[in-house]
């Protein structure tokens, strides 16, 4: 009786050390949104999953999965941008898999290698590698830019799979690349941090045999604090098909996502950021 006791505090404390799948961002990671007010629920998807992005025993930045579509409902961090190489790995989610596999992202050749896990479960969770091969005027868009952060391991944890949409190829190389180069160093001035959410409005269409969506847009809302007393906003929209940035105020991003998505309004930072 003891023994079985013994087990079942054993058994949960397990399950709760590996199952992650956050219930809310508030709750688990609430340092990646400003004033720790993630967008309201107008964004969310048929089957979210609110994941906390863990690399090397450290939360990065939070995203909210759209795991019909397979791909990111949108990518929330703060903005920290440093000159360096661009990591070269692409990464998964084990904790999409199911509730006893552990949240760190890893590798999909080690997560087959060491656990006792198929290709097929895998692809069943989320996308991978495979569904971004041989694309056509597409490839691998980050919403969070591994250029925004500082460091070696922080630029590595935004290459998860779970951060990538399928990009318009001149887009992704050009005006997106833009913003988030030229306009964000230009725009930033004078702002100590600077919270950023980045998203893509499901499209009609999909790549790897339907598994994959092709967002019809992607977005960014930008909320920056100047000091406790002041702050700055602004956004942009880019059509998936144009390579062509269209910059407004985080009111014009809102009210044109609401649109877009079709539900409540669209609300993506406490209401002290100015719209
Ligand atoms: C990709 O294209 C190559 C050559 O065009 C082909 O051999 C391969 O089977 C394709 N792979 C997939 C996953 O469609
Ligand atoms: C990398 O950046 C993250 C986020 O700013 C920070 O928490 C971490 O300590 C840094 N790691 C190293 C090795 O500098
Ligand atoms: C800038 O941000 C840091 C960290 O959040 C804070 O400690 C500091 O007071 C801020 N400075 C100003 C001028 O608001």
């Amino acid at each position: 009786m003891l023994l079985l006791l013994l087990l079942q505090v054993l058994a949960s404390c397990l399950w709760l050390g590996r199952s992650e799948v956050v219930t809310s961002f508030e709750s688990s990671c609430p340092q990646f949104f400003f004033r720790e007010t993630p967008p309201n629920e107008a964004l969310e998807p048929e089957s979210p999953a609110w994941i906390c992005q863990h690399y090397q025993n450290q939360y990065f930045f939070a995203t909210l999965y759209d795991r019909k579509r397979r791909i990111p409902v949108y990518s929330a961090y703060v903005y920290q941008p440093a000159s360096g190489k661009r990591p070269k790995t692409w990464m998964v989610e084990p904790q999409l898999i199911g509730p006893t596999y552990p949240k760190s992202m890893e590798r999909e050749y080690t997560l087959l290698k060491y656990s006792k896990v198929s290709l097929e479960e895998i692809s069943n969770s989320q996308a991978i590698l495979q569904d971004y091969k041989n694309l056509t005027g597409l490839n691998r868009g980050h919403l969070n830019p591994s250029s925004h952060h500082s460091n070696t391991t922080s630029r590595t944890a935004t290459f998860t799979l779970t951060n990538i949409v399928p990009q318009n190829e001149k887009l992704n190389g050009g005006a997106w690349n833009n913003y988030e180069q030229q306009m964000m160093i230009t725009r930033t001035k004078g702002c100590n941090t600077t919270y950023v959410v980045v998203g893509a409005v499901p499209g009609n269409s999909y790549i790897a045999k339907g598994r994959v969506n092709i967002p019809s847009h992607i977005w960014s809302g930008v909320c920056c604090e100047v000091d406790t007393n002041h702050r700055k906003a602004w956004a942009v929209i880019a059509e998936n098909d144009k390579n062509e940035v269209q910059v407004l105020t985080l009111g014009e991003l809102e009210n044109e996502l609401t649109q877009l998505y079709g539900r409540d309004q669209v609300s993506l930072f406490d209401s002290s950021c100015p719209r």
